[in-house]
């Protein structure tokens, strides 16, 4: 990993990432939510972004003009996977054992490895050179690794997008994918917008 970029505290860091995720509250198990909370103050100190960049710059630099904002669509996602989870585990949970942690952990972690991805380039935000070569799956399980995030959790960072398509997903993974898919590919064709 490179060296630090941010000045701003770890402390300082750690409240920012809890005001942007009020769903970390979500996550029971103590040691886990420490490691998810220190993997995005390690993807703060890492980043050209402050926390506060993330609630105007757009989700995707893959949509030109996405009017949603990181933030936006980064809790979206969250929302309708733990929903998810919990209709699956109602209606299945015979058949099925999800563990809610993991996918709350996982849907909160999947898009961390943006952080890397992005540059600022005479104020507008731009791909990163990190960005070409190393797509946020993949520095996203590097930065939960680094913190101690268990393997379950990184497999859903790993898969959640479209290079999972090549793993066999746990049902947790599975669940993150939809989601994220759910609230992204409605932006891909411009009849849905509203403006
Ligand atoms: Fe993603």
């Amino acid at each position: 990993m490179p060296e630090a970029v941010s000045s701003t505290s770890s402390s300082a860091l750690r409240e920012a990432v809890r005001q942007l995720w009020p769903e970390l509250q979500w996550v029971k198990e103590p040691g886990l939510l420490r490691q998810v909370e220190a993997t995005w103050v390690r993807a703060f100190e890492l980043s050209p972004l402050q926390p506060q960049d993330l609630t105007r710059i757009p989700f995707t630099l893959l949509i030109p003009n996405c009017p949603t904002t990181f933030m936006e669509h980064k809790r979206c996602v969250v929302h309708i996977a733990r929903r998810s989870a919990e209709a699956m585990t109602e209606f299945m949970g015979n058949a099925l054992k999800i563990d809610l942690d993991t996918v709350v952990a996982g849907a909160i972690l999947a898009d961390v490895g943006k952080l890397l991805e992005y540059e600022k380039r005479d104020d507008r935000t731009v791909q990163s050179e990190r960005g070409e070569f190393l797509r946020h799956p993949f520095t996203g399980v590097a930065l939960a690794m680094e913190c101690g995030v268990p393997d379950a959790v990184c497999h859903i960072i790993a898969t959640h997008a479209a290079e999972g398509d090549l793993v066999q997903r746990t049902t947790e993974a599975t669940i993150v994918h939809h989601a994220d898919f759910m609230a992204y590919l409605p932006f891909k064709s411009a009849k849905n917008l509203k403006v």
